[in-house]
C-alpha cells in the first residue's frame, strides 16, 4: 500500500511523530512518503495514494490554518480515498478533539473518507517549558502507542475519537486565532541578542520572514507556530503578546522519563489518564 503523510508542524513534534507513525508502517512493507505543508515545498503528489495521513499541531483547539488551506486545495478524489488524521498537542484535553471537525468536514467533500484519528501529547512549545524528565515520558507515550496505531492504519481500521457537547462552540470560538495571529505576528521584535544567522528565515513554514540588514523583519502571514521562537539560538525573538509563554530551545527526550508523583501539576490528572492509557 502507497501511504502519504502531508504535515504541517512549527516546531518539530508533529513531524516527528508522523515520521516515526511511517516508520512503523514501512517496517510492515508498506511504501510510504512524507510532504511537509510549507509555502516553499513541493506539492505533494497524491498520484497511486491508497492512503492519506494529514498531520497538525493543534492551534487554540483547532488545525492551523494552512492545514485547512492545504486540504481546500486538493482534487476532488471518486475513490473514497481512506485518511487518517495525527495531531499533537501539549495538553491531554479531550476538547482538542475538537480540531479534527472542520478538517474532516473538508475532506468528506474532497471525497476523502477520514477513519479515524490519532493523537499524541508532546512537550509544549508554547504557555512554558516542561521539563525534560516530562518530555521524555510524553515520548514515551507516544512510542507506546505507535505500534497499535501503525496496524490500525495497516488494517485501515475505522474508528471515531469523542466529542464532547462543548467541542463545537470552543473550537468556533478559538478559530477568533486564525483572523488575530497575521496581525499579532506583525509585531514580532528581535532583540539586540539576533546575530543575524538566518534560522528564524529557514525555519518559518509560512516564509514571513525575511533577513533584511543582518535583522528579520516579519511579514502579515504569521500563523503563530513558534517555530521561529523555538529554534532561535539566541533567544531573541519576543513574539508580542506570546512573550511571556515563550518556550526556547529543543527539548531533550533521554533524561529518564517523569514518574507519576513528577508529572507536573498543570493538568496533572488528564496527563496521568493521557499516560496510563498508552501503558495499557
Ligand atoms: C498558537 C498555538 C496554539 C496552541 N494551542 C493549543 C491548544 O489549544 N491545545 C493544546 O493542547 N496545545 C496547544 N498548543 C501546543 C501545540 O499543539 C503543541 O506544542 C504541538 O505539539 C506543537 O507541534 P509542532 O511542534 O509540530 O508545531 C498550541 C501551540 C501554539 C503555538
Ligand atoms: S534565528 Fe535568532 S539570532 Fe538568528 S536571525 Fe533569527 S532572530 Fe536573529
Ligand atoms: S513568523 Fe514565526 S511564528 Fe509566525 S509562522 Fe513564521 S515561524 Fe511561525
Amino acid at each position: 500500500m502507497r501511504i502519504v503523510c502531508c504535515c504541517f508542524s512549527g516546531t518539530g513534534n508533529t513531524e516527528r511523530a508522523c515520521r516515526e507513525l511511517l516508520k512503523k508502517l514501512e517496517e510492515r512493507g508498506h511504501e510510504t512518503a512524507y510532504f511537509a505543508i510549507r509555502r516553499d515545498a513541493e506539492r505533494p503528489s497524491l498520484a497511486g495514494c491508497d492512503l492519506l495521513l494529514i498531520g497538525y499541531p493543534v492551534h487554540g483547539f483547532n488545525a492551523p490554518t494552512p492545514v485547512l488551506k492545504f486540504l481546500k486545495s486538493l482534487d476532488k478524489t471518486q475513490k473514497k480515498t481512506p485518511c487518517y488524521l495525527v495531531r499533537t498537542s501539549g495538553e491531554p484535553l479531550r476538547l482538542n478533539n475538537a480540531s479534527g471537525i472542520t478538517p474532516k468536514r473538508i475532506l468528506k467533500r474532497k471525497g476523502y473518507a477520514v477513519y479515524g484519528e490519532f493523537h499524541y501529547v508532546l512537550p509544549y512549545n508554547i504557555i512554558f517549558r516542561h521539563s525534560d524528565g516530562m518530555a521524555a515520558r510524553m515520548q514515551q507515550g507516544m512510542e507506546l502507542r505507535l505500534p497499535s496505531d501503525a496496524e490500525k492504519i495497516a488494517l485501515m481500521q475505522r474508528f471515531k475519537v469523542k466529542r464532547g457537547p462543548m467541542t463545537r462552540f470552543v473550537s468556533f470560538v478559538c478559530r477568533v486565532e486564525h483572523t488575530a495571529m497575521p496581525l499579532i505576528g506583525r509585531h514580532f521584535k528581535t532583540t539586540e541578542k539576533c546575530v543575524g544567522c538566518g534560522k528564524c528565515e529557514k525555519v518559518c513554514p509560512q516564509k514571513n520572514i525575511h533577513i533584511c540588514d543582518g535583522k528579520p523583519v516579519f511579514g502579515k502571514s504569521c500563523v503563530g507556530c513558534m517555530g521561529c521562537v523555538f529554534s532561535c539560538p539566541a533567544d531573541a525573538i519576543r513574539p508580542a503578546l506570546f512573550n511571556g509563554w515563550r518556550v526556547n530551545g529543543a527539548y531533550s527526550f533521554d533524561a529518564p522519563p517523569a514518574t507519576d508523583d513528577e508529572v507536573c501539576k498543570y493538568c496533572k490528572k488528564a496527563y496521568l489518564r493521557y499516560f496510563h492509557e498508552g501503558e495499557k
